[in-house]
């Protein structure tokens, strides 16, 4: 009898402490910083009303083909690295498509978490913004800082690699080349308008905002994909000794803090 007192009073004294677990669990999910309130400068009428929700709706999107991607990678034969100079054999090219796949829906690559470059680029409209209410009003796609947004609409960009460095052709008198709606990533520089462009979204406030691209690193650091990245680009490359406070860096839109007292403000 006393025996089975013991045990009752074991069982309440599990479950009170599992209780109590529990409960201070979602205290100490609190301790996180909530996001800063919407940033809304817009005159009415302006931002569509279901923005909130088609938000939400995209983000789905965007994790599940991460999610697909995930699996697709997971399920690949690894590929052999052979020869001099060194070639990733057999499902090198397919190991290299799916890193491409993973990072372009990786969500991680922002300040809160929450913006991937898919969600302004994607596939079934043609690598363009998917919210049709967007585009009929503001055409611009919000990004990580809802509702910052730059001016214009995201370009359908599966050709981009394919233009040649800004140029202008004497027997036309005209001007090809380059990336963007307006030919700014150049590719003077790096040889290709399509590296010079790349190095835009990252570090646009209006778009993933993060505060350096060495952020993208970091975060690479820790995302479940990690291996892929390393068989791809090498056994090391991601060994970086980052200083301890980078989250704190790269989780703050355009390196700016915000809190209370000091609110956000841009530009
Ligand atoms: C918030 C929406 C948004 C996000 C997120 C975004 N883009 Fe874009 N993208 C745009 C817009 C808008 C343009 C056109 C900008 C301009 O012309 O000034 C563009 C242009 C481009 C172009 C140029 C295409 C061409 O033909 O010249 C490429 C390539 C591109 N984006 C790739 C990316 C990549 C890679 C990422 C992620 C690192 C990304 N984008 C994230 C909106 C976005």
């Amino acid at each position: 009898m006393r025996e089975r007192r013991l045990i009752a009073v074991l069982i309440v004294c599990t479950a009170v402490a599992a209780t109590l677990l529990v409960s201070t669990l979602p205290i100490s999910a609190e301790k996180e910083e909530p996001p800063p309130p919407f940033y809304n400068p817009y005159p009415p009428g302006i931002l569509p009303a279901d923005l909130p929700q088609e938000i939400d709706r995209v983000r789905r999107e965007v994790r599940s083909i991460e999610a697909e991607a995930l699996a697709e990678w997971q399920a690949l034969t690894p590929p052999t690295l052979t020869g001099q100079p060194p070639i990733l054999a057999n499902t090198g090219m397919r190991a290299n498509q799916l890193l491409g796949k993973l990072m372009n829906f990786d969500e991680h690559m922002s300040p809160f978490e929450n913006r991937a470059c898919g969600f302004c680029h994607m596939p079934y409209v043609g690598f363009s913004g998917p919210i049709p209410l967007v585009n009929l009003t503001m055409v611009a796609y919000p990004g990580s800082y809802a509702f910052r947004a730059g001016k214009r609409t995201a370009q359908r960009y599966t050709y981009a690699p394919n233009f040649p460095v800004l140029n202008f052709n004497e027997t036309q008198k005209a001007f090809f080349g380059g990336n963007f709606w307006d030919s700014r990533a150049t590719g003077y520089l790096l040889g290709s308008p399509d590296a010079n462009q790349a190095q835009g979204p990252p570090v646009d406030t209006q778009e993933h905002a993060l505060p350096d691209t060495a952020c993208i690193a970091f975060r690479l650091t820790t995302a479940a994909y990690r291996p892929l990245f390393e068989t791809v680009w090498g056994a090391g490359s991601l060994d970086i000794k980052f200083p301890p406070n980078t989250e704190e860096i790269c989780e703050t839109p355009g390196g700016l803090r915000c809190s209370e007292r000091t609110p956000c403000q841009f530009g």
